[in-house]
């Protein structure tokens, strides 16, 4: 049986304490895997400090790539846009959809809304039906009690802006909830939210505890946390143009043919829901990238994206197209709840100068661009999947990722693809390829 590795304290431990323990206990290797871990501390002992600040327990860095998709032309405004992504042909296929959309009019975009959302659950087994009549005073008290928190977001123009008592009851026994919205102008909004909810929760039981009507009858804070489903905090990106306009394909398919099999293919994407995963993901792939590189929260934007793809009850795709009258239209609206200022914006320093390549957006500009980036990446892909298929442009990455594993030079690399232009070679067959050519040239 494998001996359990178990530690104690391990968090206590200095870093290279931790990589050592880590390396002598996991690694066949340990002292070449040292090495590497800390080849990838950051050179300069400040920043390292700075990106150690982030999380707990690190131990050395993990890159990603970071590239541009250049030639953004949103609501008449060109970008070259940030992007953080480990899978090959996703920045491609986002700047072949800007290249596309740059020469017909390019993306559009309009936020719909910013609104935000916090919920404090409690448990109470008093009168419902007179806390309800008492809401005014409880949202009032609520409010007050809170003022320091949220008088500099009122500043900014933001702040609470609606509150609301809802019964679960009939859910799960005793289980009601104050849904509180609020408008966090360009931070994303996560502490301030949370802060305000826990501050309500105290004075929920305050209020309650002290009104005669209640006696006896406090209530239980069950959480305090914001909803990460924020399905008013949304922007529509969109592209059309007349569907002769959209030019021809390989395969000889012509802008017609082209623009029936894509409406096709997204109609597939709106009933079935194993394509429109896949539909999605491809959005995400533009959209995660982006929001890495902002330094925003990948997860909640994610988490958010397909609770609302399936707020019909069924999961759907999120982009639309509408073939009519002789155009062309493909849409999408998507609830992105992102900031420009605190959080990692400012402290991440690739991040940050994301945000300067970006023209320090607000978040609302943000949220259009990142749509923008997901509907490109979502065109590029289905425009491939209806006329050549996928797999000839990522064959052509993998194929670069296989000889990159090989160390292959420069002339290798092109001489290996015109020799695997039309095939989709296994790593073997790589593997032979790069072997031979340097048996023949002696290396
Ligand atoms: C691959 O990462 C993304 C795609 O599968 C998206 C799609 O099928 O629409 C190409």
């Amino acid at each position: 049986m494998e001996e359990k590795k178990i530690i104690s304290g391990f968090s206590k431990l200095s870093k290279t304490g931790k990589i050592k323990w880590i390396v002598e206990n996991f690694f066949k290797d340990p002292e070449s895997v040292m090495k590497e871990l800390v080849s990838y501390w950051h050179k300069d002992h400040e920043q390292q400090k700075i990106l150690d600040g982030f999380s707990e327990n690190t131990i050395s860095n993990f890159p990603m790539p970071y590239g541009i998709a250049p030639n953004f032309l949103i609501d008449g405004k060109t970008y070259a846009i940030p992007m953080v992504i480990e899978e090959s042909s996703v920045v491609a296929a986002a700047a072949a959809g800007a290249k596309f959309w740059m020469d017909r009019g390019g993306f559009k975009t309009k936020v719909i809304g910013t609104t935000k959302v916090g919920q404090v659950h409690f448990q109470w087994f008093g009168d419902f039906e007179k806390l309800k009549k008492e809401e005014i005073n409880l949202f009032n008290k609520l409010k007050n009690d809170a003022l320091d928190l949220y008088t500099n977001m009122e500043k900014r123009g933001g702040g609470i802006t609606g509150i609301e008592l809802i019964d679960l009851s009939h859910e799960i026994k005793g289980i009601y909830q104050i849904k509180v919205e609020f408008e966090t102008c360009d931070s994303m909004g996560a502490n301030f939210i949370n802060s305000i909810l826990e501050s309500f929760g105290n004075s929920l039981v305050a209020f309650i505890e002290e009104n005669d009507q209640f006696k006896n009858k406090a209530p239980e804070i069950i959480m305090c946390i914001l909803s990460n489903y924020t399905p008013d905090c949304i922007v529509r990106a969109e592209v059309s143009c007349k569907i002769k306009d959209l030019g021809t394909f390989a395969n000889d398919i012509d802008s017609e043919e082209f623009a029936s099999r894509f409406n096709t293919a997204v109609e597939i994407a709106q009933v079935d829901p194993y394509r429109a995963t896949t539909h999605n993901k491809g959005i995400f792939n533009g959209i995660d990238a982006v929001v890495l590189a902002t330094g925003n929260d990948f997860r909640a934007v994610e988490a958010c994206g397909h609770t609302y793809a399936a707020r019909s009850g069924q999961y759907r795709s999120l982009s639309s197209c509408d073939i009519k009258n002789g155009q062309f239209k493909f849409w999408m609206d998507i609830p992105l709840s992102v900031g420009t200022i605190g959080g990692l914006t400012k402290l991440h320093p690739i991040a940050k100068r994301s945000l300067e390549l970006l023209g320090h957006p607000s978040a609302s500009e943000l949220m259009s661009i990142i749509a923008a980036v997901g509907l490109s990446q979502n065109f590029s892909a289905v425009r491939s999947l209806v006329t050549t298929g996928i797999q000839k442009g990522h064959m052509k990455m993998h194929l670069i990722n296989m000889l990159y594993q090989f160390n292959a030079t420069e002339k290798e690399i092109s001489e290996a693809e015109n020799y695997f232009m039309d095939k989709t070679p296994s790593s073997s067959e790589v593997r032979n390829f790069i072997e031979k050519m340097r048996k023949d040239l002696n290396v």
